[in-house]
């Protein structure tokens, strides 16, 4: 069985001491609730003390881009190596870096790379816009964007990527997809063309986690889908006890799903 991911993405949120207290403050009460994969994605300042913090913990540390080359002159830009000991994860192709950074398919293709080169975990993010959703166009265009940035990566490396469904229409907007959405997209294009690339027995081990809007009054509801693997959540992972909701949510909605 797949274990549930919950990944917190503060986005451009959250000083050095601020990470640092909301560490503090969940990671003994998030010590106490097995059954899920906990993650906090913060900016590259706030990612060595983070790491800190959280080193004797089981909350996973994620970046929120990188470069894909390893040194060289690239103002502003991180690297893999400079990632490495500091950081778990990587979120990779989130829409708001496609949209407003000029992230594409193919850089998306080789950030995924690189981070699986240096042992980072990479959260690849995919989804429509509004207007492709409204189109028709949702499942083609989400298949296309798998297609991509899974080009040239082997089954085996693909077992250990993170896909998140992130419709663009239900981030930070308040409307989350409604759980069966999220689930039959998940299921029917995501998990479903990684299937077609690797099979079915690579696709049904894979975590995909739905994003957009989710809160700790819908989170029940979405992990209770099957498909649905944990979430990537924004606005509502930023408040510590909002975060401890979401993964107490996740991990109560698991358990009733063993018994
Ligand atoms: P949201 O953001 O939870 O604030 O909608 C999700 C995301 O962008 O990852």
């Amino acid at each position: 069985m797949r274990t549930p991911f919950l990944a917190g993405n503060w986005k451009m949120h959250k000083t050095i001491d601020e990470a640092v207290a909301f560490a503090n403050a969940v990671k003994g009460p998030l010590a106490e609730i097995e059954g899920v994969d906990k993650a906090v994605c913060a900016s590259f300042v706030a990612l060595p003390a983070l790491s800190d913090v959280l080193a004797d913990s089981e909350v996973m540390v994620g970046a929120q881009n990188m470069y894909w080359e390893e040194a060289g002159a690239y103002t502003g830009e991180v690297s893999p190596l400079m990632l490495k000991g500091v950081a778990d994860l990587v979120i990779i192709g989130h829409s708001e870096r496609r949209q407003y950074f000029g992230e594409t398919d193919e850089t998306v293709n080789k950030k995924l790379k690189a981070a699986l080169a240096h042992g980072i975990k990479p959260i690849v993010a995919v989804g429509e816009s509004l207007e492709q959703n409204e189109a028709g166009e949702t499942e083609s265009w989400v298949s296309g964007q798998v297609r991509a940035a899974f080009d040239g990566i082997s089954a085996e490396q693909a077992r250990g990527i993170v896909v998140a469904y992130e419709p663009i229409w239900a981030i930070g907007t308040g409307r989350a997809a409604t759980p069966e959405q999220a689930n039959q997209i998940i299921g029917e294009v995501v998990r479903a063309t990684l299937a077609k690339l690797y099979g079915e027995d690579v696709a049904e081990d894979m975590v995909i986690q739905y994003g957009g809007s989710c809160k700790p009054s819908n989170i029940r509801e979405l992990m209770s889908q099957p498909e649905i693997d944990g979430g990537l959540v924004g606005g509502a992972s930023l408040d510590p006890e909002s975060f401890i909701e979401l993964v107490r949510g996740t991990a109560e909605v698991m358990e009733g799903m063993e018994e």
